[in-house]
C-alpha cells in the first residue's frame, strides 16, 4: 500500500473508535489491469453493515471501476472482493443493487419497469402489486405510473431507477454519481430516498463529486486518486481536515495537479 492516509485500522494513533458492526463487503489488494495499464491498485476496504460510504476523487481516478468490481460486474485482475467473508459470487450479487449515473430503464412504463425487476426477484401477484405501489409512492411517481419510463424527466427517471433498485431489497446499494445531472430539488429527493433506505438497514456506497452531498450523506469517505486510495476516514474529518494533497485541493476548491 502506498501514499495511504488512513484513519483506521493501520494508524491506531489517529483512530476513531473501531466500529464493531459486521463487515459486509471487503476488498483485499484489489486491482484492475487492462492492456498493460494498471487502472486500480491495492485497494483495501471494509464496508460495514448499515454504513454509508462515499467515494470521491477526480475524473478517471477509478471510482466507477471500483464500484463495478465491488458489485461483481467485472472481475478483478488482482486481489479479491469478499462478500460476508466469502468470494463474491452470483448468489452474493443478488443481495446487491446498483444505480448508475444515467438511469438504465426498459422501454416500458414506469410501473412495468418495477414489475419486471420484482418479477426477476421472484415476486408476483398481490405482493408484487403492493411493492410496486409503495415504490411509486416513495419516488413521488404514482401519478406517472403508466407513462413510458424514457419520457420521464431526468430527475423522475433517476428516482424510478433508485426505487427500482430498492424494491429488490438489497443489503447494499451502490450509486455512481446518481445526482450528477440533476437540479437541487431532484437531488434532495434522491438523497432522501438514500437516507430512508439506510435508516431501513441498507448499506450505502455512493460516488459523488459534490462535497456538500458527501457531507450530507457520508459517514466514511474514501478519496481515490490515480487508481489508488489517497485517504480514508470519517467523512467530516476528511472534508474539513484533509491530510492528502488531492483531498486538500478539493476542500480548497483548487485543481489538483500531480507533480
Ligand atoms: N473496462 C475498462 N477497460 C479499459 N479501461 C477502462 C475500463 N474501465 C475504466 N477504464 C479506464 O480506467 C480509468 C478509470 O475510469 P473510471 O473508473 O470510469 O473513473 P472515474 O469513475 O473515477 O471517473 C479511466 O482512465 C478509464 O478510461
Ligand atoms: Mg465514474
Amino acid at each position: 500500500m502506498r501514499n495511504l492516509v488512513q484513519d483506521t485500522p493501520s494508524a491506531p494513533s489517529i483512530t476513531a473508535m473501531p466500529d464493531a458492526r459486521e463487515v459486509l463487503l471487503e476488498t483485499r489488494g484489489l486491482g484492475f489491469e487492462t492492456n498493460g495499464h494498471r487502472l486500480l491498485f491495492d485497494v483495501d476496504l471494509k464496508i460495514r453493515r448499515g454504513s454509508r460510504t462515499v467515494i470521491m476523487g477526480p475524473n478517471g481516478a477509478g471510482k466507477s471501476l471500483l464500484l463495478r468490481l465491488m458489485h461483481g460486474l467485472i472481475s478483478p485482475t488482482h486481489g479479491d472482493v469478499l462478500w460476508r467473508g466469502h468470494a463474491l459470487n452470483k448468489t452474493g450479487r443478488k443481495d446487491q443493487a446498483m444505480v448508475f449515473q444515467r438511469p438504465v430503464l426498459l422501454r416500458r412504463s414506469a410501473k412495468a419497469n418495477l414489475k419486471f425487476a420484482l418479477g426477476v426477484r421472484g415476486e408476483k401477484g398481490e405482493k408484487r402489486n403492493g411493492l410496486i405501489q409503495k415504490a411509486l409512492a416513495a419516488a413521488g411517481l404514482s401519478h406517472l405510473a403508466n407513462r413510458p419510463a424514457r419520457v420521464l424527466s431526468g430527475g423522475e427517471q433517476q428516482r424510478l431507477a433508485t426505487v427500482r433498485a430498492l424494491a429488490c431489497q438489497p443489503d447494499i446499494l451502490f450509486l455512481d454519481e446518481p445526482t450528477a445531472s440533476l437540479d437541487p430539488t431532484s437531488t434532495a429527493a434522491i438523497e432522501q430516498l438514500i437516507l430512508e433506505a439506510n435508516a431501513n438497514g441498507i448499506t450505502i456506497v455512493l460516488v459523488t463529486h459534490d462535497a456538500g452531498q458527501a457531507s450530507r450523506l457520508g459517514q466514511e469517505l474514501i478519496f481515490l486518486q490515480d487508481g489508488e486510495i489517497a485517504e480514508t476516514g470519517p467523512a467530516q474529518r476528511v472534508l474539513k481536515i484533509p491530510r492528502s494533497a488531492p483531498a486538500r485541493a478539493l476542500r480548497d476548491g483548487q485543481l489538483y495537479v500531480k507533480n
